[in-house]
């Protein structure tokens, strides 16, 4: 199965897709962490993306698509793809299903998470992660169970984004309006988009997108 998680940022895509990891032995494509790790690593990719991801904007179609395919390049043929921050644009959506189509694949589900965007700034502000594993963790809404230990490899240190400030969240939420939000159509012509409350409690959440994949 091959699903796309869209929403914009805060949304919980990150977090339902690693719970759906979990659960189904699914493969996370998070052009995100791609790009960062990118960053982290120095790599030409990394380089040209490094200033434009500290804008809050979007880092070009071409070198996003080229990542995705490398990755489902990497992958077992029948391990299930979530898209999570790809596509973002027309272009990549039209992009996907041409590197889908070329291997064999293709589109099962398209899931919205609709959200209250005031509450997202709250909801990214207040986000961290654990530095060894990436398990995403909040100030708020999701602590370790035992406080500075991470639940699932024990790790003690932990990070936050340096895009996970308000004002380039600002940009990032613009960013997700002009040019992702308007790409539901194309995928709504295809049947294949369902919506999901992202507000509710996380395990509401993924009971909602579990109650989607058994469809
Ligand atoms: P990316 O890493 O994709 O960030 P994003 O889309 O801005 O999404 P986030 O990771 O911020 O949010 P999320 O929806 O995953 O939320 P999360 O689950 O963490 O992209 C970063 C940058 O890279 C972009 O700005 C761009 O520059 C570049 N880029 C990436 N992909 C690109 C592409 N395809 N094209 C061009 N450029 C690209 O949840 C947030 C917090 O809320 C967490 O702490 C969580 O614990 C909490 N939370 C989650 N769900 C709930 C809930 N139901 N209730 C309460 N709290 C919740």
């Amino acid at each position: 199965m091959n699903i796309i998680l869209l929403g914009p940022p805060g949304a919980g895509k990150g977090t339902q897709a690693q719970r759906l990891v979990e659960r189904h032995g699914m493969r996370q494509l998070s052009t995100g962490d791609m790009l960062r790790a990118a960053v982290k690593a120095g790599t030409p990719t990394g380089l040209e993306a490094k200033a434009v991801m500290e804008r809050g904007e979007l880092v070009s179609d071409a070198i996003v698509s080229a990542l995705i395919g490398d990755e489902l390049d990497a992958m077992g043929a029948d391990t299930g793809a979530i898209f999570d921050g790809y596509p973002r644009t027309e272009a990549q959506a039209r992009s996907l299903d041409e590197i889908l189509a070329a291997r064999g694949r293709k589109l099962d589900h398209v899931i919205e998470l609709g959200v209250d965007e005031d509450a997202l700034v709250e909801r990214i502000t207040g986000r961290y992660t654990c530095a060894t594993c990436g398990k995403g963790y909040h100030d708020t809404f999701e602590q370790p169970k035992v406080p500075g230990t991470c639940d699932k490899c024990g790790g003690t240190e932990f990070k936050r984004r340096p895009d996970d400030n308000a004002e380039t969240v600002r940009t990032r939420m613009a960013e997700y309006r002009a040019k992702t939000a308007p790409i539901l159509p194309f995928y709504e012509a295809q049947g294949i988009v369902s919506k999901v409350d992202g507000m509710a409690e996380m395990d509401a959440v993924t009971d909602a997108l579990e109650s989607i994949l058994a469809n």
